[in-house]
């Protein structure tokens, strides 16, 4: 190949590739930074007769991890696969396990059914100026939740009521080499994952180590909602941050 040949290649990898690469990979729409990470639940309610239910992550994150519900109170990754009933809130799990109306809104005070069924994906979007103050990031709720986390802005809860496990520091920092040539290698760090995770939310069943998933890592399966895709497109930053996954490629 030629010298010249040789640079434009690397010029478009460092500098105009991402931008190439982002239309190439068709990343979902976007929706604005208070609603990134918001869901409308609507398994029953609608069938029901009152309206979907919404719950949005950026309220509940900065005051728990993720290891609360979707470890300890058995939510699931996947919107509406989990079978939540209002008999079973009112028990005290599911949602009930903090909205109990004692700490705080509940169940059975009628003029609190419409702070969660109300159908609106954007509720609470009024709040969210209190997270202006957060570290920047580009894309998804704008904020570099990990930062927030580790300068103290932010301190959420790991465990309501079962007993934490003794310390198990993994910090083993994975580097994921492309099998396309000249894509920088992404990066998976343990650190900031076992800071929001729990070990078994993602080993076996999203990284099954024994079967060294890594070399199906594609980007079109991560895209489909696979591997990193199971957070990264809609809770954790998305796919749009190349630079957070992939740290030699350009801006
Ligand atoms: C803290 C949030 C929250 C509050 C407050 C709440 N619900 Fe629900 N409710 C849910 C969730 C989550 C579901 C499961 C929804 C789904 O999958 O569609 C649900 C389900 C329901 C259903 C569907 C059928 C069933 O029994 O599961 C009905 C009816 C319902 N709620 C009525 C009410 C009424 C009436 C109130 C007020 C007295 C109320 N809810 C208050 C979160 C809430
Ligand atoms: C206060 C509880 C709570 C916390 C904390 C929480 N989640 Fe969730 N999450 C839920 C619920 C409830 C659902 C919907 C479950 C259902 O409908 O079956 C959900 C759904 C999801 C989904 C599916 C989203 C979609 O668009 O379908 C992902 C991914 C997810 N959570 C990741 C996370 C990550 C990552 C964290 C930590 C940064 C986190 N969650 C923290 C309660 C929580
Ligand atoms: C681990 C505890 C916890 C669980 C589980 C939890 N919440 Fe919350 N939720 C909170 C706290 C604390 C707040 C208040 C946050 C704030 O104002 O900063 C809140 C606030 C909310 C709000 C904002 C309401 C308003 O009008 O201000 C909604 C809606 C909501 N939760 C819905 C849900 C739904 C639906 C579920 C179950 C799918 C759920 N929450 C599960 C702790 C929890
Ligand atoms: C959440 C992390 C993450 C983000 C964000 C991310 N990638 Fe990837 N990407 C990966 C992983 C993991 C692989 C597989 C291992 C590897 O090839 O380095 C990969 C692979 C690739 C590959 C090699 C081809 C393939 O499909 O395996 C290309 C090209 C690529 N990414 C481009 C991008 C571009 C462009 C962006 C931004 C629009 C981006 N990536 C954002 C994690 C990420
Ligand atoms: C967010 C998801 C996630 C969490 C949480 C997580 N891991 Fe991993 N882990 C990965 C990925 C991705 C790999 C690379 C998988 C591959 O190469 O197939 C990996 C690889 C590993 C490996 C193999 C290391 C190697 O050198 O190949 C071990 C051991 C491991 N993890 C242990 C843990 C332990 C212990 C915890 C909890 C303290 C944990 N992991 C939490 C995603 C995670
Ligand atoms: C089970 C959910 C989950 C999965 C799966 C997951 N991540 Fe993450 N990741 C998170 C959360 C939560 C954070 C904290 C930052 C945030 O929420 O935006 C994070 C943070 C990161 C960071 C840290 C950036 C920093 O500023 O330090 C990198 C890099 C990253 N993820 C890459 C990956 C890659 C690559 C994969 C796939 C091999 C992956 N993640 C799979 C949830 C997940």
């Amino acid at each position: 190949m030629s010298y010249k040949a040789g640079s434009v290649i690397i010029l478009l990898t460092l500098f105009v590739l991402p931008q190439l690469m982002e239309a190439y990979f068709d990343l979902p729409p976007l929706p604005p930074p208070e609603e990134y990470g918001n869901i409308l639940i609507n398994r029953t309610s609608e069938k029901n007769n009152v309206k979907a239910v919404s719950f949005s992550h950026w309220i509940h994150r900065r005051k728990y991890t993720c290891r609360v519900c979707h470890f300890e109170l058995e939510f699931n990754m996947k919107t509406n696969t989990t079978e939540i009933t209002e008999a079973l809130n009112r028990s005290g799990r599911f949602c009930g396990a903090c909205h109990n109306g004692k700490d705080l809104f509940g169940h059975d005070n009628p003029a609190d059914c419409e702070r969660c069924h109300n159908g609106k994906k954007d509720h609470g979007k009024e709040k969210f100026s209190e997270l202006l103050k957060f570290p920047k990031t580009k894309f998804g709720n704008g904020i570099d939740w990990v930062a927030a986390m580790r300068d103290g802005l932010i301190k959420p809860v790991n465990y309501l009521t079962i007993k934490p496990p003794e310390d198990i520091t993994f910090n083993k920092r994975i580097i994921l080499e492309a099998e396309w040539t000249n894509i920088p290698a992404a990066v998976f760090p343990h650190k900031p994952h076992n800071e929001w995770l729990e070990c078994n939310i993602c080993h076996p069943d999203i990284f099954n180590i024994k079967k060294k998933t890594t070399k199906h890592f594609y980007m079109t399966r991560i895209l489909q909602g696979e591997f990193c895709g199971v957070c990264h497109l809609t809770v954790a930053f998305p796919m749009n941050d190349c630079k957070r996954c992939h740290p030699g490629m350009g801006h």
